[in-house]
């Protein structure tokens, strides 16, 4: 029978202290709510429902593309308050019903199907998903008697030997249909916070003489509840260590994994290295054999083979081609291209810009809305004067041109193919192919001038 699953997200996550719904904080680039629903997504579930009340249009743009239909908890009075929000819209499915939390987001498909597996299994009123984590502080705790599971206790109604039980409540379970909405209406509110809890449904299940069946997560890191920032830095650390181990498994070195970030939808080929510290963030790719160091920064940017990114770089929203090399300290900003063996090298700021094969600008250059052709060499601090206040213009730098130190171009502007722009140019006209460009202001030499000047101070001294 196909699940009709509801996920738990109205409220607003009071341990996080943030201005921001729980479920918006980011793990690994992505909202936590979304980490869950992409979890379900595999499981085919005939609908799943979403409960929002806290803040809930904000949560609820970034569902958008879920098949997932919302409902409203205005107040939030507790979980077994939030399923009940739910019960309209699940009334023509026969069930069973999957019910599980927004803020559990390092979840596998693979679990949530064993659980719904041993729940057809077992025909019990009610499966839990427990978890036996080291610390089992803040969950409910799972009582268990000689026949089974008796009922959940949460953290604040426990009693001191009720604390030490180490097996916890997921907040992950199945229900058959019957049952849950008739456990629904039983929840009562007496208890420390006040609140209608859904862990409750175990006891009334017990009182019913209706069998309860639970499923210990191997894994408890998968099934840690994100309530407060120390908690969603873990679960970054356990999330980022299982994606860097996956890439390692495929063949890249990690020379410090606990340092490095590699987001979801980054790709990465054979024999690359990263250094420590380093971030792939977004739809970045990164070919076979290349070397990231220390401390770079690369977003949605696509490399290729045998690619060097050398310390500290920012890369944006770029391309680099086979071979070519960045850094150190450079920043490629959105639109910058680089051909076959380029090399923009410390200092440098490139930004929609097309740099040819074999291509060059070394040190110190500011590259902007540029079109330099193959085989050019821009020297040490040469700028693209791209903006006159108003508006951007395009320098055009055609093959094989020498751009000397310090040269000056002042865009639009032309530099024909196999030119020479000397040092310290400030280039306001277009250059023909093959010519000089030089401005320069006649060099004085007087001689003697710098000696008498140290003479003087040293008598004054
Ligand atoms: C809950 C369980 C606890 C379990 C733990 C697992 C209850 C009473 N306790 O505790 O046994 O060990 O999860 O992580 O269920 N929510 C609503 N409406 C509400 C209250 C909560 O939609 O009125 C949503 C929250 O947005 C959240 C989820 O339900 O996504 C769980 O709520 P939370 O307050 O985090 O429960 P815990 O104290 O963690
Ligand atoms: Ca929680």
């Amino acid at each position: 029978m196909k699940l009709t699953i509801i996920v738990l997200a109205a409220g607003m996550g009071t341990r996080m202290r943030s201005a921001m719904p729980k479920v918006l904080h980011l793990l690994a680039g992505k909202p936590l709510i979304r980490h869950v629903l992409d979890a379900i997504v595999p499981l085919g579930p005939e609908k799943t429902v979403l409960v929002l009340g806290h803040q809930a249009d904000r949560v609820r743009s970034v569902v958008e593309g879920y098949d997932v239909e919302v409902v409203y908890q205005a107040e939030q009075r507790g979980t077994g308050h939030a399923v009940r929000q739910a019960v309209e819209a699940i009334s023509s499915a026969p069930g069973p019903f999957m019910v599980l939390c927004g803020d559990t987001p390092l979840l596998a498909s693979e679990t949530l199907r064993s659980l719904a597996d041993a729940h057809a299994r077992s025909g019990a009123a009610v499966t839990v998903m427990t978890a036996m984590p080291d610390d089992p502080t803040g969950y409910g705790r799972i009582v268990r008697g000689r026949s089974g599971v008796l009922r959940i206790v949460e953290e604040k109604d426990a009693t001191t030997a009720q604390k030490k039980i180490r097996e916890v409540n997921t907040g992950i379970y199945c229900f058959e249909k019957k049952f849950l909405l008739s456990a629904l209406g039983g929840i009562k509110n007496k208890n420390a916070q006040g609140e209608y809890y859904l862990p409750d449904t175990i006891a009334l299940a017990r009182k019913g003489k209706r069998n309860v069946a639970a499923v210990l997560c191997d894994d408890p890191d998968e099934a840690m509840g994100i309530n407060s920032r120390i908690d969603l830095s873990q679960a970054e650390r356990i999330m980022q260590e299982r994606k860097n181990v996956r890439w390692m498994r495929e063949g890249v070195t990690l020379i410090d994994p606990a340092t490095v970030f590699i987001s979801d939808e980054a790709l990465i080929g054979r024999d690359t290295v990263l250094y420590p510290n380093v971030r792939l963030e977004g739809k970045t790719t990164l070919g076979e054999g290349c070397m990231v160091y220390s401390g770079s920064r690369v977003v949605d940017s696509a490399c290729g083979n045998g690619v060097t990114i050398k310390d500290c770089c920012v890369i944006e929203d770029s391309r680099i081609a086979d071979k070519a090399s960045v850094g150190p300290f450079a920043h490629l900003r959105p639109g910058t291209v680089l051909g076959p063996g380029s090399r923009i090298g410390n200092f440098v700021e490139v930004k929609k810009s097309v740099i040819g094969e074999g291509s060059k600008a070394n040190h110190l250059a500011y590259i902007g809305d540029a079109t330099v052709g193959r085989d050019v060499n821009i020297g040490a601090g040469v700028i693209t004067c791209n903006y006159d206040g108003f508006q951007k213009h395009q320098t055009i730098i055609e093959d094989g041109v020498f751009v000397g130190s310090d040269a000056q171009l002042v865009a639009p502007v032309r530099i024909g193919k196999d030119a020479l722009v000397a040092a310290g140019a400030t280039v306001t006209r277009d250059v023909p192919p093959e010519a000089l460009a030089i401005s320069r202001v006649p060099l004085d030499i007087r001689e003697g001038v710098s000696g008498r000047r140290k003479r003087m101070k040293q008598k004054k001294g």
